[in-house]
């Protein structure tokens, strides 16, 4: 099976932050996503038969507080896509990364075995992150702007 990113179609469709609370709709209103796993399961599942490219999750280790604490449930993104990947077919299944978060030895050996399980549809989303909170986190101080972006290139 070829991964769904190196299809014909010009234009690739994906499904963002289903795996955490709210998605990426910071409201109040009612009928937010709950990022249980059987909707998890529910929606790949959907995306994965309509032909959708790609799935992606957010990578966050800390919701934002106030009322709703939006993203602060969530799953962890690599396991997170290697759960998807038993359960899909054809979109691609990504993890999102903050490099400051993940050893890159750890991330390389992560994902291929998700590329494995997943039958070679495995994506690396890298990011930077900005969330200072959740970087304290893992004992790391968010970096100057510059600096973050040579560190993230020699972790790739
Ligand atoms: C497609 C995409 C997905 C992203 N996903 C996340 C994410 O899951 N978690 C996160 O903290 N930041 C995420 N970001 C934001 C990046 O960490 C970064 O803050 C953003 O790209 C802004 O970069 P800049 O500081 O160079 O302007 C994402 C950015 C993009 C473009």
């Amino acid at each position: 099976m070829a991964n769904a990113l190196f299809n014909d179609n010009r234009l690739k469709l994906g499904v963002f932050g289903l795996n955490v609370s709210h998605g990426c709709a910071a409201t109040t209103a009612e009928g937010h996503l709950e990022p249980t796993w059987q909707n998890n399961v529910k929606i790949a599942s959907m995306a994965d038969r309509a032909g959708i490219e790609a799935l992606v999750p957010v990578a966050r280790w800390k919701g934002f507080g106030g009322k709703t604490n939006f993203n602060g449930e969530c799953f962890e993104s690599y396991t997170w896509a290697a759960g998807l990947a038993g359960a899909t077919r054809q979109s691609s299944v990504f993890s999102t990364s903050h490099v400051p978060t993940m050893h890159p030895i750890v991330a390389a050996k992560q994902g291929t075995t998700i590329d494995h399980i997943s039958n070679g549809r495995f994506v690396l989303n890298v990011v930077c992150g900005w969330y200072e909170p959740e970087f304290l986190m893992f004992g790391a101080p968010l970096m100057e702007h510059d600096t973050l972006y040579e560190y993230a290139a020699d972790s790739v």
